[in-house]
């Protein structure tokens, strides 16, 4: 794999300077997961290295970049809908420029949509492609020619030091590796993101103690299967020497979470390591997408229900406190009700206290598009609401013994009513509690007074 190195692009500069002849504004925004917000913000940092001001609507932009997700079929029409609406901006504004970026601007079916309905879009960039972002507005600028293309997704290339903005003084995601590998039978990712590359755990620490010292009180480390991490290195690392690694030179008054994990490659020595340092916080997302072994198999999951459990059941031994939470897919291909039913048990089973609930989506070009989807939306509909009541009755018989107990949570946001604000406690769940705005990114301790849905409630002590 060839590693390369990000220099600023004095000649791109000069091009951006020259064609407006006055401080140009750029308006991005990310339409995905945080892998996606991660590379927002890199886009931003190359964008504020060409010169461009950050402005926060599209009206006051020269230069308007959506960054999109293909995951599912409706994440691509939130994007397409945007997209009409910018439209009119291109008729008031001729010289402004609108690019499309992320995952969509891989996938050939994106390509085709854009010719015919939205010739307005004047580049198209792929995923983690910021530091080719110059290189395409020169060429805009330069000639006459629609740049609409699609540059490689640089399959075997990793980019280090792309400027970047963070989004946040006390959040930060750090990916520790990009692409994926896998190939679930339902999933666009391997396609869009390219292979699955690991960062060298030098970059990662180096960029994880600039983190620390500068104060960033939650780290999320990125990946699509964070448990893969070192494979095809020439470190003998794995995830969880990595985990160790970054506690043991960076320790510090931080919260350090990861991001996902794949079960076919999450082991118990992972979970040891959690166990191991109190940064590490008490939480698995464990996305399990089925109870069947029969929907795992097609899935290619590589993994049984028995082997999941087992994990799962590891855990709640090494570490009593520790919380889960999973992605669950209904409707794939061929789900039966008795498939359902199994999905159903498993929740049960492991108590989740935060499910994010999918019905699947067909996306053109994976193994299960090919597959017939006879399962009638209804039915899918009704899975899904089923799932959510089990989960409601699941999370309150989880959280209600909490009650009376104290937390410490990391303060976020404003709450949902006037005068509170949330907070996110090791274990993930967010507590909403009487305090005025200004706490941001401070460790509060909060003694839980009730449960209402996914959230609780609390008071300061
Ligand atoms: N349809 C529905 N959900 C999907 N996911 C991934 N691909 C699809 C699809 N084609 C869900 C999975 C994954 C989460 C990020 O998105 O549950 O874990
Ligand atoms: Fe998609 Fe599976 Fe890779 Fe996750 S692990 S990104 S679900 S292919």
């Amino acid at each position: 794999m060839e590693r390369l190195q990000y220099n600023r692009d004095e000649h791109a500069a000069e091009v951006v300077a020259a064609h407006y002849g006055r401080q140009p504004a750029a308006y991005v925004r990310s339409f995905g997961c945080q892998q996606n917000v991660n590379d927002t913000e890199r886009l931003v940092g190359v964008l504020l290295d060409l010169g461009y001001a950050m402005v926060d609507s599209p009206q006051q932009a020269d230069l308007v970049l959506f960054n999109t997700c293909a995951v599912r079929e409706h994440a691509e029409q939130r994007v397409y809908g945007n997209l009409g609406a910018l439209k009119a901006l291109k008729q008031k504004r001729n010289g402004v420029l609108i690019g499309l970026c992320g995952c969509m601007g891989v996938e050939k079916t994106t390509i085709d949509k854009l010719r015919e309905s939205y010739p307005f879009v004047d580049i198209v960039l792929g995923t983690n492609a910021a530091d080719q972002l110059p290189s395409m507005l020169v060429e805009k600028m330069t000639t006459r020619k629609k740049a609409l293309r699609v540059p490689p997704i640089g399959d075997e290339q990793l980019t280090e030091g792309v400027p970047l903005v963070r989004q946040s003084s006390y959040r930060a995601f750090l990916p520790i590796t990009f692409g994926c590998d896998n190939y679930c039978s339902y999933c666009i990712v391997p396609y869009v993101r390219g292979r699955e590359r690991s960062r060298t755990s030098a970059d990662i620490l180096a960029e994880f103690k600039g983190l620390v010292d500068a104060g960033y009180k939650e780290i999320t480390l990125l990946g699509q299967n964070v448990n893969s991490y070192g494979k095809g290195n020439d470190e003998k690392m794995d995830f969880s020497d990595l985990l160790a690694l970054l506690c043991t030179e960076a320790p510090g008054d931080y919260k350090l979470r990861f991001m996902t994990s794949h079960p076919k490659d999450a082991t118990r020595k992972m979970i040891d390591t959690i166990c191991a340092y109190p940064q590490l916080c008490n939480h698995l997302h464990l996305p399990v997408q089925s109870g069947s072994n029969e929907i795992l198999a097609l899935m290619n999951r590589r993994y049984t229900a028995e082997d999941y459990l087992g994990l799962i059941r590891y855990a709640k031994e090494q570490c009593p406190e520790m919380t889960f939470s999973s992605d669950i897919m209904v409707g794939y291909p061929g789900e039966t009700e008795a498939d359902f039913e199994k999905t159903m048990e498993l929740v049960r089973e492991v108590g989740y206290t935060q499910l994010f609930t999918f019905i699947y989506s067909k996306r053109p070009g994976t193994a299960a598009a090919e597959q017939p989807d006879l399962t009638d939306h209804k039915a899918k509909a009704d899975r899904i609401q089923r799932l959510l009541d089990l989960q409601e009755e699941m999370v309150a018989g989880i959280c209600t013994p909490w009650t009376g107990r104290v937390f410490t949570g990391l303060v976020e946001d404003a709450g949902r009513t006037e005068g509170t604000m949330q907070a996110r406690l090791d274990n993930n769940m967010l507590v909403e509690f009487a305090a005025q705005p200004g706490c941001e990114g401070s460790f509060v301790d909060l003694k839980i007074t009730g449960v209402r849905g996914a959230m609780l409630d609390g008071v300061t002590v």
